[in-house]
């Protein structure tokens, strides 16, 4: 029988476009710290995740390169094998001290380190419980996962508590900072949920920091040690790649058994350089947090009275605007005022709560949110 993958890419790739849910990667060139270029004109960038600012820092910049001149390019190989280095062994330990674990386990994605904390830590018979709001890569593992798969409404302890005492090992997955929402789990409650029935795992990719005392995190905000901390190094660091933090015994399981860790490249060695003189950069610069709070009581000022408004203690500003082709809408026009507030739409978020998702980074001025605010309070006076 012939194929039929062409009819079907065919069939879903037409789906996208007619319900304004297409999606394109755009050719951009970063400018400066806030700024981007696209086809010739300049926005001002609300739609990155590096909320420190630290991704064209200039001391990181010449850390990554001093980190080239010590170790060269790639790693070479996965870690068990010949791809683990000094500055691989110094990040995992200062990730530990920052964070008080045991164990740090590397990963080339946020991503690969979901899947493999998933697929690595259950088992058939065993019980995953995650929040609905979970990131796509928890989702996924979990549904390909052997394990059963239970989804909370979100942040609602008493559902979560209703799956709970129902299998031998149960894990408990939530993010820190909610990706598209922008809100945090209720973690003490969750924690305490969780006693003696469940482990928890926190995802803190947007919590990392920008949360707690020295960027610690949303666990520390909150004042709670889950079994598992996952955090990423794409958002607050500026950079790339994740880690698992964990028991000592959870760390060498992990080392043994999460696939994405032992049958995947190490991250370059001069990535994890760069990536320690990040903590110590996240650790001592507070003055950028502060900034970020400052931003943020800008535009909550501008902006908590209008419709669509979603009040966040965190960076991520979610705007809702409902219907797919109103959000792509607003975002045009935007951009239009030179700024850039990508349109966030289904299946990434729910029917019906298309929004924009502004983020605000410490590199943003004053006058930038202010312009910002004023041009999405301008959009909606006209009736957008
Ligand atoms: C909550 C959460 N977890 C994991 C990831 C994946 O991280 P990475 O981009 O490092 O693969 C993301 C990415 O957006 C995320 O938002």
């Amino acid at each position: 029988m012939k194929p039929a993958f062409n009819e079907r890419i065919a069939g879903a790739l037409e789906y996208r476009r007619q319900h304004d849910l297409a999606r394109e990667s755009k050719i951009l060139t970063s400018l400066d710290e806030a700024c981007i270029e696209f086809e010739g004109s300049r926005y001002v960038n609300f739609s990155s995740n590096d909320y420190l600012g630290l991704g064209r820092d200039k001391q990181l910049l010449e850390a990554w390169q001093h980190g080239l001149s010590l170790y060269g390019c790639g790693s070479g190989a996965s870690p068990l094998v010949t791809g683990y280095s000094s500055a691989h062994a110094d990040l995992e330990s200062a990730l530990c001290d920052w964070l008080g674990f045991e164990r740090a386990i590397l990963f080339s994605s946020g991503f690969s380190a979901n899947q493999a904390l998933i697929f690595g830590l259950l088992e058939k018979g065993d019980l995953l419980v995650q929040d609905k709001l979970n990131h796509a890569s928890l989702m996924e593992a979990g549904l390909l996962s052997a394990a059963d798969m239970k989804r909370f409404r979100h942040n609602d302890v008493q559902h979560l508590s209703s799956f709970l005492g129902k299998a031998s090992n149960t894990l408990v997955m939530t993010e820190g900072v909610f990706s598209m929402d922008g809100d945090t789990a209720p973690l003490v409650d969750i924690q305490s949920a969780c006693l003696d029935r469940a482990w928890l795992a926190v995802d803190d990719a947007h919590g990392i920091g920008v949360l707690g005392s020295d960027g610690r995190g949303s666990c520390d905000e909150a004042g709670i040690r889950p079994e598992i901390l996952v955090v990423t190094f794409g958002k607050a660091f500026g950079l790339s790649g994740a880690a698992i933090l964990c028991s000592q015994e959870c760390g060498d399981y992990l080392t043994q058994f999460a696939k994405h860790h032992v049958y995947s490249t190490t991250i370059p060695p001069s990535q994890a350089y760069v990536l320690t003189h990040a903590i110590g950069m996240i650790q001592t610069q507070n003055w950028r947090r502060e900034k970020l709070a400052e931003l943020q009581g800008v535009y909550q000022s501008k902006l908590s009275q209008v419709n669509g408004f979603v009040d966040t203690t965190t960076p991520i500003k979610p705007f809702i605007l409902g219907d797919s082709e109103r959000a792509l809408t607003f975002s045009n026009y935007l951009k239009a005022s030179g700024l850039w507030v990508a349109a966030i739409r289904p299946p990434t978020v729910a029917t019906n709560s298309a929004r924009l998702r502004v983020t605000l980074t410490a590199n943003h001025t004053k006058e930038q949110v202010v312009n910002l605010s004023d041009a999405i309070l301008e959009n909606i006076n006209k009736g957008y």
